[in-house]
């Protein structure tokens, strides 16, 4: 019998509870597991450690519900955004707004099912007005999305924009110098890229192409890892 990943998440919620009742107030989450399921359900116990217990999400005022992430937990590809937007926020799942839309383009045309890959954000609850995460609201949600990666442990990362190459690597530099350049995160190689919502409002063919190398470059990466067949990907 397979768990959904409701029940697992209630599951889990459970367990918190109990656990914070025997004066517990920690929750500990398998680091390195291998099997799809052991994934899922880490996942599911964090996602319901993180809507109890984030520090930035639990005291934010302008969302419906969390957007934790959505995709294969045994994903090779991982692709980190900023935050929810309205959409994300109605429906529960990244990216499925227009920057959404796009999203889905690039990852197809990187020869991808969006349903192979990993989505998230860096923030789980969507800002008021769309405003971009600060990095003090970074460094509050952010830890979670560290721990996501810890368990799904992809292959390559590529991050959507400036709050998510900025809380990873932990660094100030423009996207023009960093876009383009392989970084690691902990052992795993990232390709920082332009946010899709960028591209849709900057839709230039130098921008298009900008993407399109960074994609290909990471196509090529997860190739020489052997953890994609080779194949030829067409980006418009
Ligand atoms: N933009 C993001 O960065 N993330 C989403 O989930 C949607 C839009």
């Amino acid at each position: 019998m397979t768990t959904s990943p409701e029940r697992l998440a209630r599951l889990a919620r459970q367990h918190i509870e109990t656990t914070r009742l025997l004066g517990v107030d920690f929750v500990p989450v398998a680091v390195r597991t291998r099997q799809h399921s052991d994934k899922a359900a880490a996942l599911a116990a964090l996602r319901a450690e993180h809507d109890a217990t984030c520090p930035h999400c639990t005291n934010a005022t302008a969302h419906t519900q969390t957007v934790f992430g959505d995709g294969d937990p045994n994903a090779a590809l991982m692709f980190v955004g900023e935050a929810p937007g309205a959409e994300e926020d109605r429906q529960g799942v990244p990216f499925v707004g227009a920057s959404g839309k796009k999203l889905n383009e690039m990852i197809k045309a990187m020869g991808f099912d969006r349903t192979t890959v990993y989505i998230a954000n860096v923030l789980k609850a969507r800002p008021p007005d769309n405003a971009t995460p600060t990095p003090d609201e970074a460094a509050k949600c952010g830890p979670f999305l560290a721990r996501q990666i810890d368990i799904i442990q992809p292959a390559v990362i590529v991050t959507l924009g400036k709050p998510a190459v900025s809380y990873l690597l932990d660094t100030r530099e423009t996207m023009t110098n960093l876009r383009g350049r392989w970084f690691e995160y902990r052992g795993i190689p990232v390709m920082p890229t332009f946010h899709p919502a960028f591209l849709l409002r900057q839709y230039t063919p130098e921008n298009r192409a900008k993407v399109w190398s960074d994609l290909k470059a990471a196509v090529e990466r997860l190739q020489s890892l052997g953890r994609m067949p080779p194949q030829q990907g067409k980006f418009s």
